[in-house]
Parts: structure tokens; C-alpha cells; sequence
């Protein structure tokens, strides 16, 4: 069993991190940092813990201010960050339009993990997300294999979840993958994507799976539009979970997440959507898929966008 997981930022997806950690008994103890005043990190874990006997689990939740709540984590996830919300006119801004804001925040959070937790694998998930994570690894200096983001798990899960609807066939029969930055460049890769092991064009139109990609691409947007406030909230905080517990039960479960490339897929130094086991020591390796010629091109234009918002990183101190 996991010791403590600490979660920063405990809003919208901080809060269902910690009552899913609870309902799962994930761990021994979560610690949540959130710097809302009066003491909103102290209230949501109250909250959550007033229901252990109604969960029936002894998870211990404990909120804070300030970073000490998080010592000793095994496992950080990060969602300190503002969310994308729609404006009085409707539009919203793109996940990049969030970094300067973000990236204060993040040299915030990267300060209080180096303090209180510099063994623990950190999970990303505030936006924009390849910078962020960027960020992140450029202030810890952890290995690779122990920081990632958490995207390739959310977007592939929309992907499944709209092809499944198209062909009417349970969201179980569905294998499918998106690769590259957690904007609107990523690729959901055809070529990979089955329906109980079968091409996924035996059982749906090219034309409607076009529409199915484009839609993939667009997900957050959608749902931030018909919010009207904020963004996806459930999606991405079980999607981190997913993660977490192919680690912590060194599953060596193949998994797309944000991962430092060191070469891999023609990549030098980003975090880049793709496949990995994840397993007990975090990253244990990244997985090559074969891509076909406007798979590779739609990859190389997505990592190009990630690029520019990593340099915009490098160019704040
Ligand atoms: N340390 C800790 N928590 C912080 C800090 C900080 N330095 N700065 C902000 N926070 C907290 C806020 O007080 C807020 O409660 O982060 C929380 C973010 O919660 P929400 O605004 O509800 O946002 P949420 O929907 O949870 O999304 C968080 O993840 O998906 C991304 O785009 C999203 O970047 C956003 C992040």
C-alpha cells in the first residue's frame, strides 16, 4: 500500500483526487496543499474525511496552506493551476494561453515538492500541460522516470469513449491511443485504434471517424464551453489515478503519457505524449509505435507546438 500521496491544488480536481484516493483506499495517508484562504485545503479534507466510515476506509486526509502536508509523499500530483473558463463572450482561452499565469505557480509548486518531497514520482496535470511538466523537470532535476504529465490517458479515454458510442459496443471493447502535446495538434493514431482486437475501420465510416478525431481533439474545449465555468474535473483526476496505481502495483501497464524524450520518436528534450510501462520505478521504458506517413507528419507538427511553448518556459527564468 502507498504511504501518502500529496496533491497540490485542491479545486476542482484535487478535490475528486482525494474523495477517489479515499473510496479506493489507495493509500495510508493524502496530504492536499492548496493556498486558498480562509483554509479551503482544511476544508475539503475534512469534508472527505467526515465520510471514511460511510467509505469505510482509514485513509488519513490532511489539508493545508502550506507545503508541509505533502513531506515524505510517495506520489505528487499537481493541479495547482487556473483552468480554462469561458469569457462573458462566450470564447475561452487555449490551454497556452494559460502559461504565464501557471508557470508562477508552478516554480511555487516545484519549490514545494523539492522541500518536502525530492523522492517522490510526480504526476502533472495543470495546463498547458507539456510546459508545465517542462517546467516542473527543469526546477526538481528528477529523473525522467520518475515526472510525468497526464494527458495520453485522458485523451485516448475520449477517444475510446466516442468511438465506442459510434460503433455501440462497450467502452471495454475499445483500444485506442493519442500520442503527441495535450493541445489541439494531438494525434489519435488510427492505425492502433481496435474494436475487440479488430481495425477500427471494419466497424465505423472514414468519414465519421474523422469527425471522431476532430472531436477528440477539441474535447476539453467542449466540455469547458458547456460548463461555462472551469474545466474537466473527473476525466483527468481518475485518469492520474490510473497511472498512480500501474505504478504502485508495478503493473508494467503500457500507458501514453507526457514523457521526457531523450531522442525517442525524433525528440530531444520535451515532454511529448507517448506510450510507456509504467511500472514500480515510474517510466521503465517507452514503447515505438509504427506510425504511418500522415501519423508521423501529424506527430512532428504536434511536437512543433509543444517546442514553441517549451521555448516561451525557457525564455521565462
Ligand atoms: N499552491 C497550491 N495550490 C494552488 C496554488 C499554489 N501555488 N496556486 C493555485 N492553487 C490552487 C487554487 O487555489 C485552486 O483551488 O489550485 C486550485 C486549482 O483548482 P481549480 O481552479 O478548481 O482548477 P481545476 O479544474 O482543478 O484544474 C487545475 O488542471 O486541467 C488543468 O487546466 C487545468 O491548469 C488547470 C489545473
Amino acid at each position: 500500500m502507498i504511504n501518502k500521496i500529496g496533491i497540490i491544488g485542491g479545486g476542482n480536481i484535487g478535490g475528486v483526487l482525494v474523495s477517489e484516493i479515499v473510496s479506493r483506499r489507495l493509500a495510508r495517508n493524502v496530504g492536499l496543499v492548496d493556498v486558498k484562504e480562509p483554509e479551503f485545503a482544511k476544508g475539503k479534507c475534512l469534508d472527505v474525511a467526515e465520510a471514511t466510515p460511510v467509505f469505510a476506509s482509514d485513509v488519513n486526509c490532511e489539508g493545508s496552506k502550506t507545503y508541509e502536508v505533502i513531506e515524505g509523499a510517495d506520489f505528487v500530483i499537481n493541479t495547482a493551476g487556473v483552468p480554462r473558463t469561458m469569457r462573458p463572450d462566450g470564447t475561452f482561452p487555449s490551454r497556452d494561453e494559460l502559461l504565464a499565469i501557471n508557470l508562477k505557480i508552478t516554480d511555487f509548486v516545484a519549490a514545494g515538492i523539492k522541500k518536502y518531497a525530492p523522492n517522490a514520482i510526480v504526476i502533472s496535470i495543470a495546463n498547458p500541460l507539456d510546459a508545465i511538466v517542462y517546467r516542473l523537470f527543469k526546477k526538481l532535476k528528477f529523473k525522467p522516470s520518475r515526472i510525468m504529465g497526464m494527458a495520453g490517458v485522458l485523451d485516448s479515454a475520449r477517444y475510446k469513449y466516442f468511438v465506442a458510442r459510434e460503433a455501440n459496443v462497450s467502452v471495454e471493447n475499445v483500444e485506442a491511443v493519442v500520442l503527441g502535446g495535450h493541445g489541439d495538434t494531438m494525434v489519435p493514431i488510427r492505425s492502433a485504434c481496435r474494436i475487440y482486437g479488430l481495425p477500427v475501420e471494419q466497424f465505423i465510416s472514414k468519414a465519421k471517424l474523422d469527425a471522431i478525431e476532430k472531436r477528440t481533439r477539441g474535447a476539453g474545449g467542449e466540455v469547458v464551453s458547456l460548463l461555462g465555468s472551469g474545466s474537466a474535473f473527473v476525466s483527468p483526476a481518475v485518469s492520474a489515478l490510473e497511472m498512480v496505481e500501474a505504478i504502485a502495483f508495478d503493473k508494467r501497464k503500457i500507458t501514453p503519457v507526457a514523457a521526457y524524450l531523450d531522442g525517442e520518436y525524433g525528440v530531444k528534450g520535451l515532454f511529448v505524449g507517448v506510450p510507456v510501462i509504467l511500472g514500480k520505478n515510474g517510466i521503465e521504458e517507452i514503447i515505438k509505435i509504427k506510425l504511418t506517413p500522415e501519423e508521423k507528419k501529424a506527430l512532428a507538427g504536434s511536437v512543433a507546438a509543444v517546442k514553441k511553448t517549451s521555448d516561451e518556459v525557457d525564455k521565462t527564468k
